[in-house]
């Protein structure tokens, strides 16, 4: 690692985590660990240093994961106990939005929830040398954490707003809630060899399952070149990024072979009863790809052009988009064959490309375009992509990235 605490780049919905901490509460007090109920099965080095500061004594909490042979009984959440152990296994508190978040992180282990009253203590330690420790603050304020370097000391303040962070605990640290209420978080552990999986989260590339019945890439070239837009006062072109060949548009234009420039400025504001109008004979040669244009999880489609790339595209995030839907976002069909792909994305502005499996029958793809990067390299051959924009649905298009996931589980790109 990099920092000592880095947030992660996923989050999760804190409200159902609250939820989920109060029904543990209330429903599961027979698994509750405490030093006043449990002290006397904790190994000794550990029961000695806990009582040689009672402000120790005050934290507690429940193992979602348990080393116990008896998974009923309470289990510590740290690796304190007398009890006859084993390797971690869910409890009976491994539901709802825990259950959730173990899918999605499969390589974590030892889940737990700590409890730091005010006033409560952990003293210094490291923990064991593989493992990082991810924190997802439930109820936070002020300091939560404090790492000792032969440098310095430096105090870490989590926000309890669904974020998660992952920690370098083989660093000493110490805890102290100077605060007025209780102190409360996720935590688990995760061995060091998944931590770049841990932090690869962001659903950047997806193949949609929409089925295109794809005319030939010749058919596809042809067309691009007799309807071409003609003018070339557009900075894509004059940057040397793309040609445009407008597809669709929702109002029905004069001029087919013209950027509308009032259109694009406005092709993310919702108007009242739209309608799409295709380029005059585009639906008759093309009715499969109208139809995918169709399917796409829009509210209102409002200008859908095929690109045709000139030169290297350097690596960019499109412009923002005021409606802020949820990512993926970005929609468009890859027409030339894509055995000769050039887009690319990439985690950070300058860091390593990664070519998306583009799929030879499900060309609809839907990608990120806030989290990461995208791009093109030169391209030696004509390459064409329809590029759709408009006002996204976010209902459709998650119920879209759903399905489309569980098809193509194999050539979702995380970065
Ligand atoms: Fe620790
Ligand atoms: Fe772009």
């Amino acid at each position: 690692m990099n920092n000592i605490v880095e947030k992660l780049n996923f989050s999760v919905d804190i409200e159902e985590l609250r939820d989920y901490y109060n029904t543990v509460k209330t429903d599961f007090d027979h698994l509750l660990w405490s030093w006043e109920r449990c002290g006397d099965t904790v190994v000794k080095q550990w029961r000695d240093a806990a009582y040689a500061d009672p402000a120790n004594l005050l934290t507690y909490g429940w193992a979602i994961q348990s080393n116990l042979k008896d998974i009923t009984i309470p289990c510590p959440p740290w690796n304190i106990s007398t009890h006859e152990i084993t390797e971690y296994r869910n409890t009976e508190l491994a539901f709802g939005i825990i259950e959730k978040l173990q899918k999605e992180i499969p390589h974590a282990y030892r889940w737990s929830i700590s409890v730091q009253p005010p006033g409560g203590i952990v003293s210094v330690h490291s923990d064991q040398e593989d493992e990082y420790t991810v924190w997802i603050p439930i109820q936070s304020d002020g300091v939560v954490i404090t790492f000792v370097t032969p440098e310095k000391t430096s105090g870490f303040s989590l926000e309890s707003n669904g974020s998660a962070y992952l920690l370098d605990t083989t660093i000493p640290h110490h805890t102290h809630n100077f605060g007025n209420t209780d102190r409360v978080s996720i935590i688990f552990r995760i061995n060091h060899k998944y931590v770049n999986e841990l932090k690869r989260k962001v659903l950047s590339y997806l193949p949609v399952d929409i089925p295109v019945d794809l005319p030939s890439e010749q058919q596809i070239v042809n067309w691009f070149d007799n309807h071409k837009v003609e003018d070339t006062e557009y900075w894509e072109y004059k940057e040397n990024r793309h040609t445009w060949a407008i597809v669709a548009a929702r109002k029905n234009l004069d001029n087919w072979r013209k950027i509308d420039f009032d259109l694009w400025n406005t092709r993310r504001n919702l108007q009242e009863n739209p309608e799409l109008y295709f380029h005059p004979g585009f639906e008759e040669q093309f009715p499969s790809l109208v139809s995918a244009i169709k399917q796409l999880p829009f509210k209102q489609i409002t200008y859908a052009g095929m690109l045709s790339q000139m030169g290297a595209i350097a690596a960019h995030q499109d412009t923002y988009d005021e409606n802020n839907p949820l990512e993926p976002r970005r929609y468009n069909i890859y027409l030339t064959d894509p055995a000769y792909n050039t887009f690319y994305m990439c985690k950070e502005k300058n860091s390593e490309k990664v070519f998306p499996q583009i799929d030879n029958t499900y060309r609809c793809f839907a990608f990120n375009n806030t989290e990461v990067w995208h791009g093109a390299e030169p391209t030696h051959r004509t390459k064409i992509m329809i590029a759709i924009t408009g006002i996204i649905d976010d209902d459709a298009n998650q119920k879209l990235v759903s399905r489309s996931l569980e098809k193509f589980k194999d050539k979702a790109l995380y970065l």
